[in-house]
C-alpha cells in the first residue's frame, strides 16, 4: 500500500482476534513508533507489551483499581473492567516517561509519545492488522502507572489493542475537512 493511502485510509480495529502481530511484525511497529518527532531527543516513549496471560495481570489490576475508584461498583462492573485487556490478543501500553530535569515541557514529551502511538497504529494498519487506541480512567490511575514502571508524573498515553480484524473495517467516514482549516490570505493585511 502506498504510504499516503495508509495515512488517509487508516481506521481503528474493532473486533480483534488471533493472530496477533508476531515478534517481527511488532518490531516493525515499534521501529515506526520511535521515529516520532522528539524535542530534545529525550526518547520519552515506553512500550509495555502484554501477550497472553500478561493481559490477565493487567486486567486484574484494572478490576482492583476500578473497585478502589468506585467503592459501590457491582461485581459485574468490576469484571467488565478486568476483562478489557482480553478484548484483543495483544495489548501495548504506550507511555511517556517524563524527564523532569529537561527544559522541554512535559506536554511536549507527552505529545511525542502520542505521535509514537499514532506511528505504531499506522504501521499496524499498513501491515494489515487492526489496532485501537483506548485510554479511560485506568490510564490515569497511579497504581496502574506504578505497575508498568511509571511514576505519577509520567503519562500512559494509550492502551493499544492489536489483532486481526474479525471483519474488514469500513473505510473512514467522510469529514468536512475544511471546517478544520483556516488559510490566511497571501498578503500582509492586518
Ligand atoms: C488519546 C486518545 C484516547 C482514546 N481513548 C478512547 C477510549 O478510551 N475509548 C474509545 O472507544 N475510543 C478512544 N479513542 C478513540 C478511538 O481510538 C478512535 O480513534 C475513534 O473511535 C475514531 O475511530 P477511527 O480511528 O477509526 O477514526 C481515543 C483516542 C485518542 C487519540
Amino acid at each position: 500500500m502506498e504510504a499516503i493511502d495508509v495515512l488517509t485510509g487508516r481506521v481503528s480495529g474493532s473486533a480483534l482476534v488471533d493472530p496477533a502481530p508476531d515478534d517481527l511484525e511488532l518490531h516493525t511497529m515499534l521501529s515506526a513508533a520511535v521515529r516520532a518527532p522528539d524535542h530534545g531527543r529525550l526518547r520519552p516513549w515506553r512500550f509495555i507489551v502484554l501477550r497472553g496471560a500478561a493481559r490477565k495481570r493487567l486486567g486484574r489490576l484494572m478490576g482492583q483499581t476500578y473497585q478502589r475508584r468506585h467503592p459501590d461498583a457491582t461485581p459485574a462492573q468490576v469484571e467488565k473492567e478486568a476483562s478489557k485487556p482480553l478484548r484483543a490478543p495483544l495489548v501495548v501500553v504506550v507511555a511517556a516517561k517524563i524527564n523532569q530535569q529537561s527544559n522541554i515541557p512535559a506536554i511536549e514529551q507527552i505529545l511525542s509519545a502520542g505521535a509514537a502511538a499514532e506511528n505504531f497504529m499506522v504501521a499496524a494498519f499498513a501491515l494489515g492488522f487492526g489496532c485501537a487506541w483506548k485510554t479511560g480512567d485506568a490510564a490515569y490511575d497511579p497504581e496502574i502507572k506504578s505497575a508498568v514502571g511509571l511514576t505519577p508524573a509520567d503519562a500512559i498515553v494509550a492502551f493499544l489493542y492489536l489483532g486481526t480484524n474479525k471483519n474488514p473495517p469500513a473505510p473512514p467516514a467522510a469529514l468536512a475537512l475544511y471546517d478544520h482549516v483556516v488559510q490566511w490570505p497571501d498578503d500582509e493585511s492586518p
